[in-house]
């Protein structure tokens, strides 16, 4: 597992080189429209593509969810959960902050998380019964015990407003009682910066396994929590994520539920 983790890391890289080197040459006419505020480019889709071809020969055996649909195969035990340029609205607008994000399941558990976050050249990753690591270093969630000692990351609704109002009235909540909030356009990074300690907690509705699964992984086994807004482990395909470190945890999801329930 170790071995296929550094493997995967070094996949993740090589990828980014690419993703990193089109952000330069990148013009608006180049973006294709998925949806409501739902864009998608050749970078993303020929990133996908390098990833499952590189993730064939790392472990043939295995299937693929990945975002831009390169591969519907599915694996009889092992499946890859695949977002190649999580934070596309950001690389589009020229700004950094997007990440690689790959998750390994067996069966129906999660066993490794990457997420490789380009800008900063930061490799997160864990296996199964492996602490956390950011380019070899070993990290952990913070200490704060607290929500009024913490940094949260959410991210907006932008195309699902069903729940909007208690979103904000949740976030007001938030405003009021916490050091602030942060959007940084990228599920992926948010989750990754929960497992390091930079943010004490991340929430948000509507994200797809993609977004969450190698983010989620990697909190767990920095010593944080991870479940839905019900408390539940619907986090990866229920579409609906709150993470953070275990000292606060409590409290945390205890506002998420006082305006969601
Ligand atoms: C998006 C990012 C963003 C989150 C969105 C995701 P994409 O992923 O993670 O932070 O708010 O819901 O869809 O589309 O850039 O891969
Ligand atoms: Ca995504
Ligand atoms: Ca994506």
């Amino acid at each position: 597992m170790q071995k296929l983790c550094q493997d995967v890391c070094l996949l993740t890289k090589k990828v980014g080189v690419f993703i990193k080197e089109q952000q330069e040459q990148f013009s608006s006419a180049k973006i294709e429209v998925k949806g409501k505020n739902d864009f998608v480019s050749y970078v993303d889709k020929t990133a996908e593509k390098k990833l499952v071809e590189g993730l064939s020969t790392l472990l043939p055996e295995a299937g693929f969810i990945a975002e831009e649909g390169t591969s519907t195969k599915k694996g009889e035990h092992y499946n890859w959960i695949i977002d190649p340029l999580d934070g596309t609205t950001n690389f589009i607008h020229g700004l950094p902050c997007f990440a690689i994000s790959i998750a390994l399941m067996r069966d129906n558990r999660l066993v490794m998380g990457i997420i490789y976050e380009i800008n900063l050249d930061e490799c997160f990753y864990a296996w199964e019964g492996s602490k956390a690591y950011l380019n070899g270093k070993e990290i952990s969630v913070s200490a704060n015990s607290t929500l009024a000692s913490s940094l949260l990351a959410t991210g907006f609704p932008y195309y699902d407003y069903q729940r909007m109002d208690e979103y904000m009235e949740l976030f007001k909540y938030f405003m009021k009682n916490t050091r602030g909030l942060r959007r940084l356009g990228s599920a992926a990074t948010d989750l990754a910066y929960v497992a390091c300690g930079r943010f004490e907690g991340f929430y948000e509705y509507s994200l797809q396994p993609w977004d969450v699964a190698a983010g989620a992984f990697i909190v767990q086994q920095a010593g944080g929590k991870v479940t839905d807004f019900k408390g539940g482990d619907g986090y990866i395909f229920g579409k609906e994520i709150v993470a953070g470190n275990a000292a606060s945890f409590e409290e945390f999801l205890g506002a998420v539920q006082k305006f969601f329930n």
